[in-house]
């Protein structure tokens, strides 16, 4: 299935910065996702970085000067200022959000960000002090109230030795963002989704836990699609390595018992729920107040059955709300999943098989089904959680309106 850069024109506005190289990894992340990049370099972003890299892995010419459009019709800036779906500043420099947010055209950049009606993407990156300076800060508020977005910048060590706010953000949050503002689909806008992800720690000493190899994948690919779709998302997290995406609001959690209480108190206000955490089943009754000592003596646990927080929402589920669960079993999948479907009360769930070759956790791909009450189970086959995640909201948002 398409992803949201697929055929897009971006413009990568590349301004002065040390963090510049990092702009060759941005481009090429883009161009891999299927976008068609026009990368431009200003003056200053041409002491850090050269335009030849970028026209490697682009493929595109990088333009570094107004005038090249006497030569050029193609990237003549108010061409490009028509035709892309998106401009990109990474690294966006403190001169650069000043020029934009004062409408100054004094090169190709600035001149072509005047030009568009495309949405405009700033990355930040600069010394902390430049970018907590209130001219910085007043001009990036003025931005935002003309609908410009930011990703960033992120904090920490800076390149000039100081901490703080002022380091670009990582490339991966970048791209969430600017998958966002591409994305034309938005049959989710002003609906809350909240959504449990991760596996749940369940403790047996202060050090050691019970636990299982959620990797949060699911998760993330889901509260990512949702915001694609103009949604806003809470994700209720226990530990997954998988990061979640910047623009959602995380609740992070460890075991079972405080994930219920983070669902219970937020489920209230929203419009669908997707139960994709991988619960404990069990917790340690009493777990020891102090480190288990290694007495070579064999240790008894008595094990207590966490609640079903999908089957709680079940329960207290508002007409209209829409409740997701999803089912990972290894054998006799579909009766299973049909069972979990009818005891939680659940809208939709999603089944997947974990037996042999087709594990789900951790992986990229998934076999799965989708199932809704009184319907035969609808077969997806295997399918990137991507894709799967696109086909879920499918149906949710059709659900939302029956
Ligand atoms: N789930 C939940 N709370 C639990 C257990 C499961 O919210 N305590 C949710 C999961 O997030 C998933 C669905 O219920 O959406 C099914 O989870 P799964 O672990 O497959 O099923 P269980 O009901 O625990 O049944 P079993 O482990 O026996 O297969």
């Amino acid at each position: 299935m398409p992803g949201p850069f697929s055929q897009k024109e971006i413009v990568l506005g590349v301004t002065g910065s040390i963090a510049a190289y990092k702009a060759c990894d941005i481009a090429s992340r883009l161009v891999e996702a299927g976008a068609n990049v026009i990368p431009v370099l200003t003056r200053s972003a041409q002491e850090f970085v050269g335009p030849v890299s970028f026209e490697a892995i682009t493929g595109n010419h990088a333009i570094t000067a107004l005038f090249e459009r006497l030569q050029n019709p193609e990237i003549e800036h108010i061409a490009v200022a028509r035709r892309a779906h998106l401009f990109l500043i990474a690294p966006a420099s403190a001169n650069i959000l000043a020029k934009a947010a004062h409408g100054i055209a004094d090169d190709w950049l600035s001149t072509t960000l005047l030009a568009t009606r495309a949405p405009i993407l700033f990355a930040p990156a600069m010394n902390t002090q430049m970018y907590l300076h209130p001219a910085t800060q007043a001009n990036i508020e003025i931005l935002r109230a003309r609908g410009c977005s930011f990703a960033g910048p992120a904090s920490g060590t800076l390149a000039c030795g100081e901490v703080g706010p002022g380091r670009l953000i990582e490339t991966s949050a970048i791209l969430e963002a600017a998958g966002v503002l591409l994305s034309e689909q938005k049959d989710l806008a002003g609906k809350r989704v909240l959504i449990t992800s991760g596996a749940t720690h369940e403790p047996l000493d202060p050090v050691r836990f019970l636990g299982n190899r959620s990797s949060g994948k699911m998760g993330r690919a889901l509260a990512l699609e949702a915001l694609r779709r103009g949604a806003d998302v809470t994700v209720v997290s226990g530990p997954a390595q998988a990061p979640l995406p910047h623009a959602a609001e995380v609740v992070r959690v460890k075991t079972a018992l405080d994930m219920l209480e983070a669902v219970q108190s937020r489920v209230d206000t929203v419009d669908v729920f997707i139960a994709a955490a991988a619960v404990a089943d069990y917790r340690v009754d009493a777990p020891a107040p102090s480190k288990h000592k290694h007495t070579g003596a064999s240790l008894q646990l008595t094990l207590s059955p966490n609640p079903d927080i999908a089957a709680w929402v079940g329960q207290h589920k508002r007409p209209g709300q829409v409740s997701v669960g999803f089912a990972a079993e290894t054998d006799d999948l579909l009766n299973h999943a049909g069972a979990k479907l009818a005891a939680k009360n659940l809208d939709l769930i999603v089944a997947n098989s974990v037996g042999g070759a087709h594990c789900a956790f951790g992986a990229d791909s998934v076999l799965a089904w989708l199932l809704t009450p009184g319907n035969p189970p609808e077969p997806l086959d295997l399918i990137s959680k991507e894709d799967l995640t696109q086909r879920i909201f499918d149906k949710v948002a059709l659900l939302l309106q029956s």
